[in-house]
């Protein structure tokens, strides 16, 4: 195992009716609370209604801060540092998924930063000495894990670059999880949230070490819980169980227990960040699309690992199969996951239309040190281009 400090700030409130319950106490101390949210999910939900009810009754003074959108915009993150800035707000909560988090954390440093904060922050990744302003979450749906980490994934429009860091001053002081809140979430984001948290996984599991290591350990019996959890919430969108592991699978996929020790590979994720940038596409299904034809690639450099996966992950047998025809009926096992709860697998389904373009967003991914195999641009417009259709 390789060395490493482990430190987790958020405290955790998990469970059915935790809003209710905790709410008032963990916004006491604090007059002015800026509540931000997303497209109107929560009004529909009711969330809102029960949000605003909490803060009304404990009398704060309220401003809001709709309209968060899914790849939060850069934009978006100054018009909400502005804001914080102009009413004095004393702490942010925000309300919904991975974007609105990422958001309000973005808004947190940007709120109290004078200086170029795209630059030092996401461009440079220096370090920012001033403190956050504090943040807490209630999360809306099961996904990215950020309710428990310091990564805050912004969309600069104008430079076309999508990307963010754990950096632990924003990990939010407090989250509420009511996996009951995850009930109205469609199908079609449940499951992009639900590969999203395997993808997690999956980019942490293969790389090194290979040696015996805890991590890995953790991280086949968290595979096969959301593999298991999120057939049963397509089967019924309202199993608690079902909607409870998911909820908590997604926080430890990205809250550093399962990092610890290894070297990590994300190039998916630098990838499908890239495909955002340019196309606006979901997150969850982009990484669908990529994670296949990307293992196509690798799983020779990384053999044991992935003959490991096909074993233990997806209950593959020998029968007579080598190594190799191992580690391939284990990738082929999750193109076919994949394929059974109705994600996208070309590029086209994603919604990207131009073949032409794919060599730019190829140029543009960061190279990942963690991945068993060094890529380089041209591999992964190869990758693109096998997306493709
Ligand atoms: O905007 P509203 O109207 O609220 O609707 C949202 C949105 O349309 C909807 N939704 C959320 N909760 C709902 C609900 N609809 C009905 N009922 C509910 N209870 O779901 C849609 C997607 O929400 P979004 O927050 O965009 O999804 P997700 O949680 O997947 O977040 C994606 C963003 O997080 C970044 C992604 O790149 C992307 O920008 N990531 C953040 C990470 C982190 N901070 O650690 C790591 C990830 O790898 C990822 O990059
Ligand atoms: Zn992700």
């Amino acid at each position: 195992m390789n060395n490493f400090i482990f430190q987790n700030a958020t405290k955790v409130y998990f469970g059915e009716g935790c809003v209710k319950e905790y709410l008032s106490c963990l916004t006491g101390p604090y007059e002015t609370v800026m509540l931000a949210y997303g497209g109107g999910s929560i009004k529909r939900s009711g969330i809102y209604q029960e949000v605003i009810g909490i803060l009304r009754a404990a009398g704060k003074r309220i401003v809001e801060f709709p309209g968060i959108m899914a790849n939060p915009t850069y934009e978006k993150v100054q018009e909400g540092a502005k804001l914080a800035r102009e009413q004095g707000a004393d702490m942010i909560l925000g309300v919904g998924g991975g974007s609105v988090m990422d958001c309000c954390k973005a808004v947190s440093l940007a709120a109290r930063y004078e200086g170029d904060v795209w630059e030092d922050f996401w461009a440079r990744l220096g370090v920012i000495e001033v403190e956050p302003l504090l943040l807490g979450v209630v999360v809306t749906v099961a996904g990215t894990g950020s309710e428990c980490n310091g990564g805050a994934v912004i969309t600069n429009q104008e430079k076309k670059v999508k990307t963010g860091r754990d950096y632990p001053k924003l990990n939010p002081k407090f989250a509420l999880m009511d996996p009951t809140y995850t009930y109205s979430v469609p199908a079609r984001q449940m499951v992009s949230g639900g590969f999203d948290i395997l993808s997690h996984i999956m980019e942490t599991y293969f790389s090194e070490p290979n040696e015996d290591n805890v991590s890995d350990d953790i991280m086949e019996a968290l595979m096969k819980s959301v593999i298991r959890n999120l057939r049963a919430a397509i089967r019924n969108p309202k199993d608690y169980t079902a909607r409870s592991n998911l909820m908590w699978d997604a926080t430890m996929a990205e809250n550093r227990v399962i990092k610890m020790g290894k070297k990590c590979d994300f190039q998916c994720h630098n990838m499908e960040h890239q495909l955002g940038a340019y196309t606006d596409c979901n997150h969850g299904q982009g990484l669908a699309v990529l994670h296949p034809v990307y293992y196509r690639h690798i799983y020779r450099e990384g053999l044991p690992k992935f003959v490991r996966f096909a074993e233990n992950v997806w209950e593959i047998s020998r029968d007579g199969r080598n190594d190799e025809e191992m580690a391939r009926a284990g990738v082929e096992a999750l193109a076919n996951f994949i394929k059974e709860i109705g994600l996208p697998t070309t590029l086209r389904e994603l919604g990207v239309t131009d073949k032409e373009k794919l060599r730019e967003i190829a140029d543009s991914c960061g190279i990942s040190a963690g991945s068993y195999k060094k890529m380089t641009h041209e591999e992964i417009l190869e990758i693109f281009n096998e997306c493709f259709e």
